[in-house]
């Protein structure tokens, strides 16, 4: 973090910041429902950067992108559908500005006193934003003084707002950037081991980049989610009806190889719960030995044997990442695995022997059920860049802030 300049260095670097123009990247990409910010997790991680600079006297302008309306405006996807939430988080008024650049923002910054707060419109309205074109972020920097991104969920993104401002304008790490870059860093930069790893989801299609860099990185690789499905066929169990890529075999074969020469200990499951249709408590529902599994069913969850088994692994570990369901956990009972093993977890963590690092959205959804998030020791609030993260790329909008 030491090659990184944050809000601690606001006044060696700029003296006082008090009536100058703060440019604020952070991620507004929520969850909406009718409307309705239904997951304010992101504004309440950026609060503290916008309250310190609008403290401070900064005129905060707030830059995010919502949605991908491909570099055109549309009423649907305007960043102001975030506006009251934003202020609710924040308890303070915020302007909305219905442009991010030129003399409409210039007259916006005119009016807004030392301390206030603006939301620029959604960056990704222009073209430029996604091209990281040098004459966009131009076009924005000019009505700023000074660059702050708090956007790490969107830094795997090289875009004007991501990226490029960072070349144009002194730049520092908000807050949230800061600890989530911290927290990350201790976790698979220079973790205390042994270290485990959980990845799950649907399809090793998609964590495949994330599977081959983290065989030659944690001891432990623990798969679940059907992504387990694909690795037990690849190892010659018939998985029946179950999700299962099964053109991956290879793939799946090559990467157990390689764990193995790396000294990477690969945890399938060896008991499954399966059932024949994908419901809510259904009554074909059973736990078999993997070896078991009939034609017409479908694995859904690992066992409870395999998952004591898991939690026994996570006892021996002094650090966890995890990313990714070990079953279909929005659907009961199937649920169990991930629960049990989020909640070793988290206890684990409570009395010290584990650092605990999740990231993603269907696995902060999962910890969230299990009731394990308080004690995990960070959840990070990105998708797509934390698995860019677990797949070991440099992420541009981080590396833009590098000194
Ligand atoms: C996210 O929601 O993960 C980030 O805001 C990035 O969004 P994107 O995948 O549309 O770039």
């Amino acid at each position: 973090m030491s090659s990184f300049r944050t809000l601690d260095d606001l006044e060696s670097e700029l003296g006082s910041v008090a009536g100058k123009v703060a440019l604020l990247r952070v991620d507004l990409n929520l969850p909406m429902h009718e409307g309705s910010v239904t997951d304010a997790t992101r504004i309440r991680a950026s609060a503290p950067t916008i309250l310190e600079l609008a403290d401070a006297g900064a005129k905060v302008l707030l830059l995010a992108h919502f949605g991908r309306p491909k570099g055109q405006r549309s009423s649907t996807l305007s960043v102001s559908m975030t506006l009251d939430a934003v202020e609710d988080v924040l308890g303070r008024e915020v302007m909305f500005v219905p442009e991010v650049g030129g003399p409409v923002v210039a007259q916006s910054v005119g009016i807004l006193g030392n301390g206030d707060i603006a939301m620029l419109e959604n960056t990704r309205f222009w073209p430029g934003e996604e091209a990281n074109d040098p004459e966009f972020a131009a076009f924005i920097a000019e009505n700023g003084d000074f660059y702050v991104n708090d956007a790490f969920s969107a830094a795997h993104r090289a875009h004007a707002s991501t990226e490029g401002l960072a070349h144009l304008l002194p730049s520092f790490a908000g807050h949230a950037m800061e600890s989530e870059l911290k927290a990350l860093e201790t976790a698979l930069d220079r973790p205390e081991k042994p270290v485990a790893a959980v990845v799950g989801g649907a399809k090793v299609s998609s964590k495949l980049a994330v599977l081959e860099h983290l065989v030659g990185k944690v001891d432990h690789l623990i798969i679940g989610g059907g992504m387990a499905n694909t690795f037990l066929a690849a190892r010659g169990v018939d998985v029946g009806a179950s999700l299962c890529e099964h053109d991956l075999r290879d793939t799946a074969n090559r990467i157990m190889d390689v764990a193995d020469h790396a000294g990477c200990t690969v945890h399938l499951p060896y008991d499954v719960v399966v059932a024949t249709e994908f419901a809510a408590n259904p009554p074909s529902v059973r736990t078999c030995n993997v070896h078991e599994v009939a034609r017409n069913e479908m694995i859904l969850d690992i066992g409870a044997a395999a998952a004591e088994t898991l939690g026994d692994v996570l006892k021996t570990c002094r650090t966890l990442v995890w990313n990714g369901p070990l079953g279909a956990f929005e659907t009961e009972p199937f649920d169990a695995a991930t629960v049990a093993l989020a909640r070793t977890a988290a206890a684990l963590t409570a009395e010290g022997s584990l650092v605990s690092v999740a990231g993603g959205g269907d696995t902060v959804a999962a910890l969230n059920h299990a009731g394990a998030s308080d004690d995990f020791t960070y959840i990070s609030t990105a998708g797509g860049a934390f698995l860019e993260w677990m797949e070991g790329k440099t992420l541009p909008g981080v590396a833009a802030l590098r000194t």
